[in-house]
């Protein structure tokens, strides 16, 4: 049967987070959501971090609807009105230039969305990266949209066009006032540096914080340091990157993402008023790695954090035993003991008299909530197990929060 003669049609991606090692901060055109400076990020196995997007259309639907969490949400956001524009008009260009004979699924229709997060957003992690990443995907799906989408995603959230590919991904900021060259590729697949690990260190406390988009307007418009990183340094920093990735030298990419994320969170000082995303847990955590480094005599770990507190760790997999049994002598669990380490499996380690007296200088019970173990993974994929839609066959979600 032709799509369109269907009663419902549906379609369900899934759609990793992305951590930038150079960081995207400044926008130059904020409804096309243009950057100032092109980024570099590591794409997160969704086995322990994904978002999850079923969409349906069917002529029987009157509204627009749209479910995050299991809790109805406003489909109006300019932004997602942004995407589904986008998205329509490629199906419509792809429509108009073929001759297939099989009639497309009616862009007249209306949808229903729902989406879902297997990480709490307490995470930190940019829930919308892989939100807007995993919506693009899907609705490209359901419209039969094929190519370059990340210009789609990059509409969401900037960060999220990075979101689009596994690996290794640089966002190219582009010339155009267009926005056509603002584009996400990747640098090298998720399988190029197999002993890479990551280790997100969910920080207790209260989650409040400055959000991205405000954030950095009030930077471009405050902040000469911000002006300085984008012209001068990070052209400099994304060749040396790409080399120490390419070469899988861990030394110069675990330098040169805490140096960066150390002058992302700079800027956030210099920008007036200032922003203050780091807390002292940060902090603790950024010292405790310096000790640790130091104590090895070279970069074994490595710290970024984002527009939150949280620290996220890249290490190698030989590292990550040691350096997990350091963060719970320091910031011992405060109940939840069993449940402190999340994710892929840690081996125990046993730590030298040596190292606890060089590296375990001070404690704090209860200042990290868990550890989530995971590793560079691949983009968004289609689920097609019909098992997996969040929505039913009457188009509602099937499971409610
Ligand atoms: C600090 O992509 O969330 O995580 O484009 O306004 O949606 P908008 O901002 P967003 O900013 C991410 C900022 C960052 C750094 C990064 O991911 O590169």
């Amino acid at each position: 049967a032709m799509a369109a003669e269907r009663a419902l049609t549906m379609v369900t991606c899934t759609a990793p987070p992305n951590i930038a090692v150079i960081k995207y901060w400044g926008k130059r055109d904020n409804d096309l959501i243009l950057p100032i400076n092109s980024s570099l990020s590591v794409t997160l196995h969704q086995d322990q971090l994904k978002t999850t997007t079923t969409a349906a259309a069917s002529r029987d639907f009157t509204e627009d609807r749209l479910w995050l969490n299991g809790q109805e949400a406003d489909m109006g956001h300019p932004r997602l009105q942004a995407c589904l524009r986008e998205v329509r008009r490629l199906a419509r260009k792809r429509r108009g230039g073929s001759n297939e004979d099989v009639a497309p699924l009616s862009l007249s229709y209306k949808i229903h969305i729902a989406t879902e997060n297997n990480f709490p957003t307490a995470a930190g992690l940019a829930s919308s990266a892989a939100g807007y990443a995993c919506l693009v995907s899907v609705l490209a799906r359901l419209y039969g949209v094929e190519g370059e989408l990340s210009e789609v995603a990059r509409r969401g959230s900037g960060s999220a066009c990075r979101s689009m590919f596994g690996g290794f991904v640089q966002w190219q900021q582009g010339e155009r006032p267009d926005g056509r060259d603002s584009l996400a590729h990747q640098v090298a697949p998720e399988t190029h540096w197999p002993e890479l690990r990551v280790l997100v260190l969910v920080v207790s406390g209260e989650k409040k914080h400055v959000g991205s988009t405000s954030g950095m307007q009030t930077s471009v418009d405050t902040s000469p340091l911000l002006k300085h990183r984008a012209e001068v340094v990070v052209p400099e920093r994304l060749e040396q990157m790409i080399r120490h990735i390419q070469e899988r030298d861990f030394e110069g990419f675990g330098q040169l993402t805490m140096q960066d994320s150390n002058q992302f969170h700079a800027t956030c000082l210099d920008t007036f008023p200032p922003i203050f995303y780091l807390n002292d847990i940060s902090r603790r955590i950024i010292a405790l790695v310096h000790r640790f480094n130091a104590h090895h005599g070279c970069t074994k770990v490595a710290y970024t954090f984002d527009a939150g507190p949280n620290a996220v760790i890249f290490t190698l997999a030989d590292t990550v035993a040691e350096f997990t049994e350091v963060v719970r002598r320091s910031f011992p669990p405060a109940t939840n003991g069993d449940q402190f380490i999340r994710g892929l499996p840690i081996g125990s380690a046993s730590l030298s008299e040596e190292l606890l007296t060089a590296v375990v200088t001070e404690t704090l019970p209860g200042a990290i909530q868990y550890i989530l173990h995971t590793k560079p993974g691949p983009g968004p994929q289609l689920v097609d197990d019909p098992s997996q839609h969040l929505l039913g066959a009457d188009g509602l979600p099937r499971r409610c929060a």
